[in-house]
């Protein structure tokens, strides 16, 4: 059934205060909610529904004391009539058995303890309620259980009472003062370690800090602590935002669908973003933690305190509170290394969405399963579009814009329209223009064409804007987009800027929301060449008339350090690009490319080198990236790979001493983690991974031997990775070293499974299935099945194996996901939904395997609304 944003409907029955009551048991659980109803004053005897799961058992339902029989039961909840017109109390008894919940929503067990996942739409796999953002309410939870097995009972808010029971048992009580919707109620129990540090906040006050996870992982806390009292000083400093209660609980959990959730006080982890050390965890893993931590701690103001009116407004929080994790995580480390890596997984993965079928606007209008819309458009698009307010307004203005919606939400569930409205009238701003990009998918398609008048001293742009169509969306209008230009002069420099009269410094935001503009910059002495898009500066797909010398002028001058890195995609983007239309027969190298590759490289000796920027700037556009740029239908992925593969071995026979060098010269001989050493380690590594691309059995026992000397898991996962697509034993031997070492522990294996899956040796899918077969896997776990099976569709030549096996292989697995986890499968499920981007035979094969699992009886609407929306 698909849910429309036009039809919403305010709720008729306000929940003032809910007592909930739950005894933990082996074989079933109690849950007692109690709920103070208030009926709206226009709610004239409204029935009131309550979505429930079929998986709740009904006990009993009383109004007011007394048992209450006027209420009828279908699949998706209870409709109760002719209530009282006053106040009343509600109270729903209802059993259920996390044992069995596979689903891993609601309330489940993960290693043996209770936890929960409400959001999106959990809370009604645990009782009957409103299962909607917009009804919040005051929450206390008392938790029974055995004491043995589960000592440590955790729930939202304040602790107020505990005490022993008999039989073995004991409670506690939790109270959380701030109202709520249910999807962030939380619950935790077991036998769990401790870790606790303080925070003392801006006006004074003491938090108590508490990490917890199981005891033989209590050693692996220590950076997440860290992260987190990073992430509230920030908080503080940057938006006057102080926490609002005395206690903050993070608990880590390994079956975990997402990476983790801001539940009030009691933040639920995916333990791979809490456990680390040096040995266990990789630089981008802790880069992941800090970023994840501070992410849900940012949610306390940006999600908890002003909440969402309806599921379609998940942008609202999720796209602002991306954007504030992206701007602490820059802040704490290189701001244009960080800008880059965000910038290039929208392009990979957001760009690739809103191009498909499963393309929506940051606002979605309808949709099947909410699950389905935790996506890549609606986060990290919709993180974009927070970014252009403030890249519009300006630093201050947009700290304007936030104080004004805290001051007019703090405590509601509102729209991105109020987040709009706030924006626009703390800064007296008309972005009327601005709108679409909450309402319309696809991603706009700008041109920016320059030229020099060398008499008049004039730089003219000219620039026009196209919105593709996208499904359900035939005819679009010009959006918005601040588009920030510079001019750099035949010295380098970047120019003092006039348009109309007007100084705009040297890096102008041209406000350009028409069809077609042109802007004209006067007093410009020397032909320049523009810096178009600086930072990125709109989420569109930009084509210009810079040549390859202007490129590469670019590369090397551009005072824009985003700017700069992108010059050098752009060359080796056209080079792929040519190669791949070209075929096996066109492949030659672009000397001018090597040269750049080697001043970038040869950068790396001075002393102020930025060498996690040159570590970045040496990448080659990946093969989705490349895709994802070819026409629909002609996607080959055997020769997108050739190509890539091309660019790669020539660069790496080229460079190869100053690869070996640099190599060398930045291999530390000790671990450390200061960002310096981190810089280090990540230019080393993408030396290492270039050399890999030659076939020197040399370079094989190197690699070897680097795997072997490595002390910190970043420099192994390296190494094992360069190994990972050779056919030779130093590959065997570093695999099996590593199993050898790390068996023992499940996240590390994770790394080991995704590896070898995302092998592109020849008919690597054996392997695989062994893997899948084999004692590391558990479909049930969803790290692993993203380890495992997502790292398989990553592997062009073998899930994209011509005879199909590949995609044979996925479908077979949907199937058995979709039994156990509707949201993991259709995650799985996704790597399906662009199958008309490739070639007729894969396309076909595809789409073959897509009607297949649509064939299915009982299929999750999960995967329904994937699979349905990818064959329409
Ligand atoms: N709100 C969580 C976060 O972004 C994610 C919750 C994901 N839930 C889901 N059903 N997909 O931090
Ligand atoms: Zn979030």
């Amino acid at each position: 059934k698909t849910i429309y944003l036009k039809d919403y409907e305010r709720p008729a029955y306000a929940f003032e205060r809910v007592n909930l009551d739950f005894e933990l048991g082996e074989a079933t659980t109690t849950v007692t909610s109690t709920i103070r109803v208030r009926p709206a004053n226009d709610a004239n005897g409204k029935s009131l529904f309550l979505n429930g799961d079929e998986s709740v058992e009904l006990a009993a339902i009383e109004v007011d004391g007394a048992k209450f029989t006027t209420y009828e039961r279908t699949g998706k909840g209870i409709t109760l009539r002719a209530l009282p017109t006053e106040a009343f109390d509600l109270r729903v008894t209802t059993t259920i058995k996390p044992q069995e919940n596979t689903a891993l929503e609601g309330l489940y067990k993960s290693s043996g303890n209770f936890c929960t996942q409400c959001e999106a739409e959990g809370f009604r796999r645990i009782t009957f309620y409103q299962d909607r953002p917009d009804v919040m309410s005051i929450f206390t939870t008392r938790i029974t259980a055995d004491k043995t097995k589960y000592p440590v009972l955790l729930g939202n808010g304040n602790l107020v009472d505990s005490g022993d029971l008999e039989g073995g048992k004991h409670f506690t009580v939790w109270e959380d003062p701030w109202a709520k919707p249910c999807y962030l109620f939380a619950l935790v129990a077991g036998d769990l370690g401790m870790v606790e540090d303080k925070f003392k906040t801006m006006t004074g006050k003491e938090v108590t800090l508490r990490i917890f996870t199981e005891t033989h992982n209590l050693d692996k806390c220590a950076h997440a602590m860290t992260s987190l009292i990073k992430s509230m000083k920030w908080d503080e400093d940057t938006y006057g935002l102080e926490y609002d209660l005395e206690l903050f609980n993070i608990v880590a959990v390994d079956d975990f669908n997402m990476g983790a959730m801001e539940n009030k006080s009691l933040n639920i982890f995916n333990s791979r973003l809490v456990l680390a050390t040096p040995q266990s965890a990789t630089d981008a893993d802790y880069a992941a933690i800090e970023g994840v931590v501070a992410h849900e701690y940012f949610h306390n103001y940006t999600g908890n305190r002003v909440t969402c009116r309806d599921w379609f407004q998940l942008s609202l929080k999720e796209g602002l509170t991306v954007y504030r994790d992206q701007e602490f995580s820059a802040d704490m480390n290189s701001r244009g290394v960080k800008r880059i890596g965000d910038v290039s997984r929208l392009r990979m993965a957001q760009f690739a969405q809103d191009a498909g079928p499963m393309a929506h606007p940051i606002r979605p209008e309808s949709y099947i399963k909410m699950d389905n819309f935790y996506t890549v458009t609606v986060y990290e698009k919709g993180a974009e579009v927070v970014r252009m307010y403030e890249t519009l307004l300006g630093k201050d203005g947009f700290r304007k814009g936030m104080d004004l919606y805290f001051e007019r939400h703090d405590g509601q569930a509102v729209t991105t329209e109020d987040f709009f409205a706030a924006m626009c009238d703390a800064n007296g701003a008309d972005l009327s223009t601005f709108k679409p990009w909450y309402s319309q998918a696809g991603t706009p398609r700008v041109t920016a064409n320059g030229s020099y008048d060398a008499a008049a001293k004039t730089f003219t742009l000219e620039c026009s804007q196209v919105v593709p169509k996208t499904p359900g969306q035939d005819s679009k209008v010009p959006v918005l987009c601040p588009i920030a230009v510079g001019l750099v002069g035949p010295d380098g420099a970047d120019m003092n800027l006039t348009i109309d009269g007007k100084s705009h410094g040297t890096t102008a935001v041209l406000r350009f929301d028409q069809a077609s503009a042109t802007y004209t910059f006067t007093g410009v002495d020397a032909k320049p060449v523009p810096s178009i898009l600086r930072n990125f500066s709109a989420p569109v797909r930009l084509t210009t008339n810079l040549t390859q010398d202007d490129l590469l002028f670019l590369m090397a001058n551009d005072s824009d350090a985003f700017n700069r890195w992108e010059a050098g995609q752009t060359l080796l983007r056209n080079l792929c690009l040519d190669l791949i239309k070209g075929g096996e027969q066109s492949f030659k190298m672009n000397d001018a490319i090597t040269a750049a590759m080697r001043t970038i490289l040869s950068g790396a000796k001075a002393a102020d080198a930025d060498k996690a920027f040159i570590a970045r700037a040496m990448m080659v556009p990946s093969e989705g990236e490349l895709s994802d740029m070819l026409e629909e239908g002609t996607v080959d992925p055997a020769a997108v790979h050739a190509a890539r593969d091309f660019v790669m071995k020539t660069l790496a026979t080229e460079l190869r001493a100053e690869l070996e060098a640099t190599a060398q010269a930045n291999s530390a001989a000790v671990y450390s983690n200061e960002p310096a050493d981190r810089a280090a380690r990540s230019l080393k590594n993408a030396c290492i991974g270039y050399l890999s691309y030659l076939d020197a059995p040399e370079i094989a026992a190197m690699t070897y031997e680097r795997y072997v000397a490595a002390d910190n898991m970043t420099d192994k996962i390296a190494a094992l990775s360069a190994l990972s697509g050779k056919d030779c034993d130093e590959r065997i031997k570093a695999i099996d070293a590593f199993y050898a070492e790390w068996s023992h522990d499940p996240l590390v294996m994770n790394k080991w499974l995704s590896i070898q899956a995302a092998s592109s040796l020849p008919n690597n899918l054996a392997n695989v299935r062994a893997l899948a077969a084999g004692s590391a896997f558990d479909i049930k776990n969803p790290n692993k099945v993203y380890s495992l099976i997502g790292g398989f569709c990553a592997s062009p030549t073998n899930f994209h194996a011509i005879d199909g096996s590949g995609y044979e292989f996925l479908a077979d697995i949907v199937l058995e996901l979709d039994d156990l986890n509707g949201q993991v499968a259709s995650r799985m499920v996704s790597a399906f939904t662009r199958w008309r981007k490739f070639e007729p035979t894969r396309a076909s094969a595809m789409k073959a395997q897509l009607e297949r699992i649509a064939a299915k009886t009982g299929l999750s609407e999960n995967v329904f609304e994937i699979v349905s929306k990818s064959l329409e």
